[in-house]
């Protein structure tokens, strides 16, 4: 990948960049909606993700190019404006900008700036987060000026938030932060306070892309921020996370049949992602197996953010002896089913799903064995 974003920069600006970073795609392993509600997640960096190459102008100018096509973008000195259209990619940098202003630190004033991605095209691997990540790498190398991961991380978030719009929490800009390779990324997410756990040998993670997206995705992820908040107001607490599920059992009539299924999936996934934790730590990989499959269900029939097509991945990926488990995997409403499996899981078997797949929906998901890597950093030239 370095050699190709060294070539294409030279491709785009005519001279070699001064900085290098790159940072990962993430999967969300378990904690499904958890994060902006307080609670507990796990996810993985992989080693696949964002390369940005920058080089600093003294004009003040800032020229973004990327490898999706396009042309290079030129933005004035000192506009830090949303962009829309063909040139909305830019707005993770500009987002990113954005945040290092309002956090009080030193933007790069001008340069050249190349973004290029090795992860798959939508499929739910948070390539948001890793272009935010990367960029922000980027700029701070570029001002001479080093902050706390944690600090970078919520740049990224602030950035997704306040400037692209996404009301989302800290899972992804997290992991794609604190990703290490063969372990999963856990975070509290009210801290946040970011460990890893070791993934036990002999897991494998597996993923399929089903390239669907319900038509209104970005509303009904706002719409369950929403309705999540509601039951927490209703029920008297600041974040649905302050509720054991015991204490939601016996306040549960304060709340309406939807908002208690809500409330009930995020009080419930909260405790299965700290029952992972310890089953990871005792390699029980069968036991993580089933809290993941039960992660899914509940996605399924209470916060209702599965679709026909994930539902069906999910009923043949656990009907095949060599997985220990799956659920859907982000945000939810269409995108991408995990698969946790033993080493015994082969391509023959995920070709079969995939036919099994096809055959129902009329085309193949995309598969990804998915390798497991380490956090944002920067690249030696
Ligand atoms: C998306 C968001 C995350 C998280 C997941 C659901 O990936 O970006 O912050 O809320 O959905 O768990």
């Amino acid at each position: 990948m370095k050699s190709l974003l060294l070539e294409k920069f030279r491709t785009a600006f005519g001279r070699a960049p001064e900085i290098v970073a790159r940072a990962p795609g993430r999967i969300e392993f378990i904690g499904n909606h958890t994060d902006y509600n307080g609670g507990t997640v796990l996810g993985a960096a992989i080693d696949r993700g964002v390369w940005v190459a920058l080089a600093r102008r003294d004009d003040g100018r800032r020229r973004f190019a990327s490898d999706q096509g396009g042309e290079v973008v030129a933005v004035a000195a000192n506009q830090l404006d949303k962009l829309s259209g063909p040139h909305a990619w830019v707005n993770y940098p500009l987002g990113v900008l954005v945040a290092l202003r309002d956090a009080g630190l030193a933007l790069p004033s001008g340069f050249d700036y190349l973004a290029v991605s090795d992860l798959p095209t939508g499929a739910g691997l948070s390539s948001s987060a890793a272009i935010e990540l990367a960029s922000g790498l980027a700029f701070l190398a570029a001002t001479g000026q080093t902050v706390p991961r944690e600090t970078l991380v919520q740049l990224g978030r602030y950035a997704e938030n306040k400037f692209v719009g996404v009301p989302c929490g800290i899972l992804d800009q997290g992991v794609s932060g604190f990703g290490r390779k063969d372990h999963l990324v856990f975070i509290d997410c009210r801290g946040p306070r970011f460990d890893t756990v070791p993934l036990p040998a002999g897991a494998h993670i597996w993923i399929f892309n089903t390239h669907t997206k319900h038509a209104l995705v970005d509303g009904l992820y706002a719409a369950r921020h929403r309705e999540c908040m509601a039951a927490a107001r209703a029920l008297g607490v600041a974040l649905l996370a302050d509720l054991s599920p015991a204490a939601l059992a016996a306040a549960g009539k304060k709340l309406d049949p939807l908002e208690a299924r809500r409330a009930k999936h995020i009080v419930e996934e909260i405790a299965r992602v700290d029952a992972t934790v310890v089953a990871l730590r005792a390699g029980d990989l069968t036991a993580v197996g089933e809290l993941l499959t039960a992660s899914h269900r509940s996605s399924q029939h209470l916060f209702e953010n599965s679709t026909a097509e994930l539902d069906f991945l999910v009923d043949a990926l656990v009907g095949v002896p060599a997985v220990y488990g799956a659920r859907l995997t982000g945000g939810g409403f269409g995108g991408a089913v995990m698969a946790l499996a033993s080493g015994d899981f082969g391509p023959a078997d995920a070709d079969a799903v995939s036919g099994a797949y096809a055959g129902k929906f009329g085309a193949r998901p995309d598969v990804l064995h998915a390798q497991t890597g380490d956090g944002a950093m920067r690249v030696a030239l």
